[in-house]
């Protein structure tokens, strides 16, 4: 599998490999407020921006971490970013965030749901891990929604030295 030419297709959304011509957008849309509850840190140069896609390419070219670009299928908008890390073991994680002005729509659960699809395809793994702030109501819905149950809570120091008070849901993988 060419992890490469990935192209993940649902009803309103296009999921694609990341790439630097979506750098722009990226360093623009990822702000301190999208970061909020999550471990990464808004970039402050866009040469962060640019260092964070070569070591996306990087783990993807080794098979351990896919990172897609989440675009809106019928105008090719860019809409937020989306991945799997860890997916060469058998506890894969989800990662994702949408930029504000395309929140609202559940795009999100769209998202996971179709990378969970995915990844019970195309991966030799037991389930999904989904790690969230226990206040991040609208991200807490989507492993809610894929029939996940919370199995562990955590708390972890962020990259914008905040605490993280993380629920982890564990989603099973369902037989195909
Ligand atoms: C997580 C994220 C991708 C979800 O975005 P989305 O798909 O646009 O989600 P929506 O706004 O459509 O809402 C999803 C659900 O949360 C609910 N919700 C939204 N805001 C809420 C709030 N303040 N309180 C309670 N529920 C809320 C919605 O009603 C909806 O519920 P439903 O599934 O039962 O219909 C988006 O919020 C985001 O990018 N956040 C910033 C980055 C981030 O935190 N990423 C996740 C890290 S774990």
């Amino acid at each position: 599998m060419n992890l490469l030419q990935i192209e993940i297709i649902t009803n309103r959304l296009v999921l694609k490999v990341i790439d630097m011509q979506y750098k722009t957008e990226i360093f623009r849309e990822f702000t301190a407020e999208i970061t909020t509850y999550m471990y990464p840190r808004a970039a402050n140069e866009i040469s962060d921006t640019e260092a964070f896609i070569q070591n996306s390419l990087a783990g993807l070219r080794e098979g351990c971490n896919l990172q897609l670009v989440i675009l809106k299928k019928n105008t090719k908008e860019f809409l937020g970013c989306t991945g799997i890390h860890r997916m060469n073991t058998k506890m894969p994680e989800f990662g994702i965030w949408l930029k504000k002005s395309a929140q609202g729509n559940h795009y999100g659960f769209e998202t996971i749901a179709a990378l969970k699809k995915w990844g019970e395809e195309n991966l030799d793994c037991e389930g999904f891990v989904y790690p969230v702030d226990r206040d991040n109501y609208p991200s807490r819905r989507i492993p809610e929604r894929l029939g996940g149950k919370i199995v562990k809570e955590y708390n972890k120091e962020n990259l914008s030295l905040n605490i993280l008070h993380l629920v982890e849901y564990w989603i099973p993988k369902q037989d195909i």
